[in-house]
């Protein structure tokens, strides 16, 4: 099977294509920044004709498409470029498979941020009608408009609606990378003031590998056209994931809530229901604490900024 990942050179991106491989798939990463061994196509997806070359050139059986910006405060800083990245990038890939005229499964990832105000304390079905609260949220829902619309035009599509996932690789733009990152600023047994945001915020963290898993058994098994939510199902709070973390980091920690780091909009809590997966035969292998240590280990190694 020949895949071709967009995103390649993300953070999920090399954990998919490891995935991948050990399956005999044969992995060709799209991405616009050169990293060896992770970027075989130097191709940015809000360029159409770069896209579309790519993809035939490749002629992929099935199309992983990661490629986006993935956090929510750049989205919401930068509104314009996450339109034309996230929901842009998505319509150059499903048009260009289409250009194809050969059988191509597309897994479009988008994410359980699409639910928004429709989220509640209890798990999210995948039934539930989406109705986003931030401008990466939505760019996401926009997305999936797009993907579904061209199975009207043949197209076979899947869904996958990931929860939080982390695990090494994830920069510090996201909560758990920026809590290690500060934490190891000082020597195991110091001291150290982090600087949170919201920590009242509940959310479904997996291991990035779970999700990897998932989504190599999704081109295989899921169903043209149906959504997937991919997560633990598990709701957390942001300070119990930092109090293990903290636990793990053998350092000794005040918390100051930094202002910058607070959202203008919050989703409280979002978790996901995932039975739909699970149906398939999926089954998550890993716990969050493994994840905290990996990020954990990532930031110790990496010399101080
Ligand atoms: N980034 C960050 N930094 N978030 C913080 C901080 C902080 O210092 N303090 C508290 N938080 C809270 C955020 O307000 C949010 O509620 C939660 O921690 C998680 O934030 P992120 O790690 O930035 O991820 P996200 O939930 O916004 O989005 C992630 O999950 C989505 C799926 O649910 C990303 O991986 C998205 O790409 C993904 O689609």
């Amino acid at each position: 099977m020949r895949v071709l990942v967009t995103g390649a050179g993300g953070f999920v991106g090399p954990h998919l294509r490891r995935a991948l491989q050990a399956t005999g798939a044969e992995v060709f990463g799209l991405g616009p920044h050169p990293i060896p061994g992770e970027v075989d196509l130097l191709v940015d997806v809000t360029d159409t004709k770069a896209t579309a070359e790519a993809v035939a050139k490749v002629k992929p059986d099935a199309v992983v498409h990661l490629a986006g910006l993935s956090s929510v405060s750049e989205c919401g800083k930068e509104p314009m470029k996450a339109f034309q990245i996230n929901s842009g990038g998505a319509l150059s890939v499903v048009q260009a498979v289409l250009a194809l005229k050969a059988p191509c499964r597309v897994l479009l990832v988008s994410s359980g941020e699409v639910y928004g105000a429709a989220a509640g304390p209890a798990p999210i079905d995948e039934g539930l009608l989406p109705d986003p609260m931030n401008v990466y949220g939505a760019t996401k829902r926009a997305a999936e408009i797009i993907a579904l619309q061209h199975r009207y035009q043949g197209l076979d599509v899947i869904i996958a609606r990931p929860f939080n996932h982390i695990g090494p690789g994830q920069t510090p733009t996201f909560v758990l990378p920026s809590f290690a990152q500060q934490v190891t600023r000082v020597p195991r047994g110091g001291q150290v003031t982090l600087e949170v945001g919201n920590l009242s915020a509940v959310r479904d963290f997996s291991h990035v590998e779970d999700i990897v898993e998932a989504y190599v058994l999704l081109l295989r098994q899921g169903k043209g056209g149906e959504v997937y939510n991919l997560g633990s199902g598990v709701g957390r709070s942001i300070e119990s994931m930092l109090q293990l973390l903290v636990a793990r980091s053998g350092r000794e920690v005040t918390v100051k809530v930094d202002p910058k780091r607070l959202r203008p909009v919050e989703i409280p809590t979002l978790v996901g229901n995932v039975e739909k997966l699970k149906a398939l035969g999926w089954k998550p292998t890993r716990s969050v604490d493994q994840a905290l240590s990996a990020i954990l280990d990532e930031m110790e190694r990496r010399p101080a900024p």
